[in-house]
């Protein structure tokens, strides 16, 4: 028997917040093997976006043994988790997290910026990812001129242009319509079919979970009585060091990036970018993405 190819082992995740302990899971264990396509479901609150993190190393166990590829995730600093999950991890928002400033192209290339493949293989790449989400006719389009299902599609190929071995998506298809939903749906499970991709999925429908392999449940992340109901996750953005840089993004526009959580770097720092007189902002959007912090990222124009 192998290893699975995901153990988590007796993990929790607690939050303070405003004094109070937040507790999104609570001692859970779970296995997931190379190949599987996972539908993660349960309610609101019960813990399922936490633990996509967790995987993804965008957060951290409280306690408990976070196991993927064979590493234990603790043991990686924040620099190597941002290598390895740029190497390793796709991940897929609800709400596709493209850079509005970017092509689909550009957006797409954002992970392969931090690898050493030439501008040549880069392209190359890229190109594959798009024409498996059906989009090569698209790749100069900004995200505004796409609709939300082919923006999803950029998505998923900017997920799959590192060929990572784990699909994380949260909710893929929370944003779409039945048939758009259904598209993103036949290509994930494409994915995990032909290209033996492993899947694990977020979702409240259960439908969409008809097109994983397996189902698991997430009951309350936590046990009665413990779990303090803060309604939903938490936003107290704090503006970081990335704005000054940002500025520079699109004359005219002033463009702040805003991070959830606790980011004390600027960021050439944190995205171990050092930036030129000609500093491409590309890069500091793949430094970002590949810090996770990308995720939680939102511009704001003014
Ligand atoms: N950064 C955070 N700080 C404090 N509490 C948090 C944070 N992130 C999540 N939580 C809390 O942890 C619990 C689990 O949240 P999580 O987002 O994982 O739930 P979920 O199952 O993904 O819910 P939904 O289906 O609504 O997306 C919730 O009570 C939430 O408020
Ligand atoms: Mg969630």
């Amino acid at each position: 028997m192998s290893n699975p190819m995901v153990q988590i082992h007796d993990v929790s995740k607690s939050f303070s917040r405003e004094g109070f302990e937040v507790i999104a899971l609570d001692h859970v264990s779970l296995d997931i093997e190379q190949g599987d396509f996972l539908a993660l479901m349960g309610p609101s609150g019960s813990g399922k976006s936490t633990l996509l993190n967790l995987l993804a190393g965008i957060d951290r166990a409280t306690a408990g043994k976070v196991d993927v590829l064979g590493t234990d995730l603790a043991r990686l600093s924040e620099s190597q988790l941002a290598v390895w999950r740029n190497a390793h991890i796709g991940y897929i928002f609800q709400t596709f997290n493209l850079i509005p400033v970017l092509t689909a192209f550009e957006n797409v290339e954002l992970p392969l910026l931090l690898t050493k493949l030439s501008k040549a293989e880069r392209r190359k790449n890229v190109r594959t990812a798009l024409e498996l989400v059906g989009l090569e006719d698209r790749m100069n389009h900004q995200p505004r001129q796409l609709s939300g299902g082919q923006e999803q599609r950029v998505a998923i190929a900017r997920a799959i242009v590192t060929d990572p071995n784990l699909i994380l998506a949260d909710e893929p298809t929370g944003n779409l319509d039945a048939k758009a939903g259904e598209e993103i749906l036949s290509i994930l499970s494409t994915l995990n079919r032909e290209l033996k991709k492993t899947i694990v999925m977020v979702t409240h429908d259960p439908q969409a979970a008809g097109y994983a392999t397996h189902e698991q449940h997430l009951e309350k992340g936590a046990t009665d009585g413990q779990r303090m109901n803060v309604g939903s996750p938490i936003h107290d953005s704090k503006e970081i060091d990335h704005a000054s840089k940002a500025q520079d993004i699109r004359r005219g526009a002033w463009h702040a990036v805003v991070c959830r959580g606790a980011c004390d770097h600027p960021c050439r720092e944190s995205t171990g970018v050092v930036p030129t007189a000609k500093a491409d902002h590309r890069w500091l959007y793949a430094g970002l993405y590949a810090r996770g912090m990308y995720c939680r990222a939102q511009e704001e124009r003014r």
